[in-house]
């Protein structure tokens, strides 16, 4: 049998039961690719159903501020899924009167959505047969043709690309996309796949060649940078100082304490030089480090260092304060989110 018919027999039986299935509304699969970019679907789950309460249209996603989308964001990380996500909601709301792409071509021209996620709304919502090819889909397909070409490479991501479009070609778009993403997530897992229950066992040539745990193949990342941060939590007793962040990054247009980068572990007496207690005129004599063992946050290509220090200071007019029990609703990163939780918890 044909790898596409085998794949959508096997899907018929053994898809999983996803809220998003239940729609073919483009807004709402497109809600849920967006969150399943970086994210398990477990962890996903919870995010997917968060957003299609609080905002069930495309209408009232770009209706909302940026800073409450981002807030119920907090915790999945790679910010920027949320912010394209509320740009292209006001984008389709005010461009294309609200009506929502409905073919590949268009779909791509949304800020956020790439070859893989036009592919998979083009193909779950209009049935067109445009390939996805996301982690699930470069291991099943480089194992089963046995093809060690390095998947992070652009020679990788064409080969791949061209493959999966000439397996379609015959196939129904909207099951066998997500066919191929399902068995990849559930048989072919990246480890110890399930070949003894593989209905492609038989034809899988890294089976045969015992090359299964060498595929997918990929090249070596970069080196990963180390960054030290020091955030420093003013503390009048009621109230703290928050800032937002505007460059751009990972975390742009999150809120955090006042941050000061250095370029190695800082202590008390590199700390105290820096312009920042100049320039707002706090005094260091009430600087504290609260965490000596600096906290770890690691991102894919940088490692964040970081170090909570609490400055204590006497309440003071023309300071722009946020009280401590409304620190919870500004959108932060996980990890002052978890800072915050065990500061106040003291
Ligand atoms: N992962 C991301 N999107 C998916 C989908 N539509 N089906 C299965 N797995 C997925
Ligand atoms: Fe994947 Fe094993 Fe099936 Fe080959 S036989 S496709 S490696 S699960």
């Amino acid at each position: 049998m044909e790898f596409y018919k085998v794949l959508e027999a096997w899907y018929l039986k053994n898809k999983r039961d996803l809220p998003w299935r239940k729609s073919s509304d483009p807004y709402f699969v497109w809600l849920s690719e967006i969150i399943l970019q970086q994210t398990r679907i477990q962890q996903g789950l919870s995010y997917y159903k968060v957003f299609t309460e609080h905002y069930p249209t495309v209408q009232k996603l770009a209706e909302a501020s940026e800073d409450q989308v981002l807030k119920d964001w907090q915790g999945l990380g790679y910010y920027s899924r949320a912010r394209n996500l509320h740009f292209s909601a006001k984008y389709i709301c005010e461009e294309l009167q609200g009506v929502f792409p409905n073919n590949y071509k268009s779909l791509l021209k949304l800020k956020g959505v790439g070859d893989y996620t036009a592919s998979a709304i083009a193909s779950i919502c209009f049935n067109e047969r445009a390939a996805v090819v996301d982690g699930n889909v470069y291991r099943v397909l480089s194992r089963y043709f046995n093809i060690d070409i390095p998947i992070n490479t652009p020679k990788g991501v064409n080969y791949f690309k061209t493959l999966a479009q000439e397996l379609i070609t015959n196939a129904n778009p909207r099951e066998y996309n997500q066919a191929l993403m399902d068995f990849g997530a559930m048989i072919c897992k990246p480890k110890s796949p399930k070949c003894e229950v593989c209905p492609l066992t038989e034809s899988c040539l890294a089976k045969a060649e015992n090359r299964i745990d060498a595929l997918p193949v990929k090249e070596k990342k970069l080196r990963v940078k180390d960054k030290y941060f020091n955030f420093i939590i003013v503390d009048d007793g009621t109230s703290t100082v928050l800032e937002k962040r505007t460059e751009n990054g990972i975390w742009k247009n999150l809120y955090q304490f006042p941050l000061i980068e250095t370029s190695k572990p800082a202590n008390l007496e590199l700390l105290i030089q820096n312009d920042f207690f100049e320039k707002s005129g706090f005094l260091t004599s009430e600087l504290t480090l609260y965490n000596e063992e600096a906290w770890v946050h690691k991102l894919t290509h940088q490692h964040l260092y970081t170090q909570f220090w609490i400055l204590k200071i006497d309440p003071r007019k023309g300071l722009e304060t946020v009280p401590w029990n409304e620190v919870e609703r500004y959108a932060v990163p996980k990890l002052i989110d978890k800072f915050i939780e065990a500061y106040k918890s003291k």
